[in-house]
């Protein structure tokens, strides 16, 4: 059970999610919530606070997004940053004018108040401030904080009702003080104990599974990634036994992934694991066919054929756990309303096949379920995999699909990962893997000509998938890793590099 929560209202700040995050680091379970979330719906929360959060707009424009103002009548701090505490300051019958753009920039600005928000911050603070709109006057009965050296309002307050805005951003390394600002108005304001950890969600989680569950059955797809992983391994911890694992092999995994995976699940924890060496069905139905969407398509379907056959064999099995993550129910642009995205998981089941959800890591960050994962004494190998596709090697073999391919593809690979590892890159790099494209060509290899397969290698930097940058490798470590791979990989004569961002190109080469 979580017993306090700050309730953070989006309002289209790109930061919103890493400024949900960071009040959780600070140990107060916060959530993320679209701007239309009623007052009547947050007073049924009961959060200990709640933060307006900045965004992309201004007053005037025409779809700006607003909070519902009766927010203000309860009884709950409110904290207002950058565009919510404009919002803020003009419900409240403020005054706010609009001047150009809407901007950020690092300015001084000088605290000449002091209130709990503010405390022990009378020198000149460097913010980055919210620029484009100002706010001209602040409401009637409300208290300016803090101003830059040409007297804009940067900050202002109503002590008695709890109610705060600031212009600038909180966010690290940008605001000086923003950490110890968020700090005061968690703990000095709002009154949180700041007593919410991995540790106590994984308390709490495993008491209401167990409760929720019973002495039913639960059933999980593992796909060797972290999220399934760290899924079972909660759910295992709460219900042992009562949990059945599938594990679909598809032949498209890398190497030594089904071992590792088996022996840390099912040797280590005990899990009960049925492993399906689906490789032949999956092969069968690629063969002959080229097409990267035609491709997803197929595996995807086998894939829930597969499951859906092996659940059915299964009796007495209740429930479905499923890996989604926080990320996936607050979809980024939440503010639009579009709170809930169908997750792609569920998809698939067939009349006969009803299940109740299970999901323990909705209301976790990709990161807090690496630290989950951890704590529940998972090994490194598995808390730290780098993304891998659903459709695995089957895209990253470039056309048709063989075993002779997915056999060069996956040594290439290890030999990849292997090195990356052994150079000390592999948390570093968010996602690196090989390729094998359809083109062979000439070479010399053993003293004679060679007409033979070409490897790509793909490194990037990246956040969340969307966008990417190539790693720049240090050369000494592409060059081992080519070496090995020519004189390793059978039927591999030349190694190239993708120096290619995305956008124009994907990560994954189809
Ligand atoms: P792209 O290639 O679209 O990849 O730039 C972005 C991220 O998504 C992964 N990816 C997939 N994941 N099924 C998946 O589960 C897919 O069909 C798929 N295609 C790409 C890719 O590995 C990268 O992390």
């Amino acid at each position: 059970m979580v017993n306090e929560k700050i309730v953070v209202l989006d309002l289209g700040s790109p930061t919103n999610q890493k400024l949900t995050r960071d009040i959780r680091e600070l140990g107060v379970y916060s959530e993320l919530h679209p701007h239309t979330l009623s007052a009547d719906d947050i007073r049924t929360m009961d959060p200990a606070g709640i933060i307006i959060s900045g965004g992309p707009y201004h007053l005037h424009d025409a779809n700006q997004f607003r909070p519902d103002p009766d927010i203000f009548g309860l009884d709950i701090p409110i904290l207002g940053v950058c565009y919510g505490a404009q919002v803020m300051a003009d419900a409240l019958g403020g005054e706010v004018k609009h001047q150009g753009e809407r901007d950020y920039v690092e300015k001084e600005i000088q605290v000449t108040g002091q209130n709990p928000l503010l405390k022990d911050m009378w020198q000149k603070m460097s913010v980055c401030c919210s620029v484009g709109d100002v706010i001209e006057s602040i409401p009637a009965d409300y208290k300016v904080d803090a101003q830059t050296v040409d007297g804009e309002i940067t900050a202002f307050s109503h002590v008695t009702r709890k109610q705060y805005g600031i212009q600038f951003y909180l966010e690290r390394g940008e605001t000086s003080d923003g950490i110890d600002i968020l700090r005061h108005f968690l703990f000095d304001i709002s009154g949180c104990n700041g007593d919410w950890s991995v540790e106590s969600f994984i308390e709490s989680e495993i008491a209401s599974i167990r409760k929720k569950v019973g002495n039913r059955k639960v059933l999980c797809a593992l796909s060797g990634g972290v999220d399934s992983s760290v899924v079972a391994a909660i759910i295992h911890k709460a219900i042992g036994d009562q949990l059945t694992c599938i594990f679909v092999d598809h032949g498209l995994l890398r190497k030594n992934e089904v071992a590792e995976v088996m022996a840390s699940l099912a040797d280590d924890f005990h899990m009960n694991i049925k492993q399906i060496d689906a490789s032949d069905r999956f092969l069968n139905k690629l063969s002959g066919v080229d097409d990267p969407e035609q491709k997803r398509k197929i595996i995807g379907n086998e894939f829930i054929e597969v499951f859906n056959e092996e659940a059915r064999q299964l009796t007495d099995v209740d429930f479905l756990a499923q890996g989604t993550l926080y990320s996936d129910v607050i979809e980024s642009g939440s503010a639009l309303g579009k709170s809930v995205k169908s997750h792609h998981n569920v998809g698939g089941l067939p009349d006969d096949l009803q299940f109740i959800l299970l999901e323990p890591i909705r209301e976790l960050f990709k990161d807090e379920v690496r630290k989950v994962g951890t704590a529940l004494g998972m090994p490194d190998s598995i808390i730290w995999r780098q993304p891998f596709p659903g459709p695995g090697l089957g895209i990253r073999v470039l056309g048709e699909v063989t075993r002779d391919k997915l056999h060069i593809v996956r040594e290439a690979d290890a030999i990849l990962r292997e090195e990356i590892k052994n150079a000390g890159l592999d948390r570093s790099i968010w996602q690196y893997f090989a390729v094998l494209p359809s083109i062979r060509s000439v070479g010399v290899k053993d003293g004679s000509r060679s007409y033979d397969h070409t490897i790509g290698l793909r490194a990037v930097h990246s956040v969340d998938g969307m966008t990417s940058d190539w790693a720049r490798i240090d050369w000494g470590v592409l060059e081992r890793i080519s070496g090995r791979i020519v004189s390793e990989v059978e039927h591999v004569n030349r190694v190239v590099y993708d120096i290619t961002p995305k956008l124009p190109a994907t990560i994954e080469w189809e």
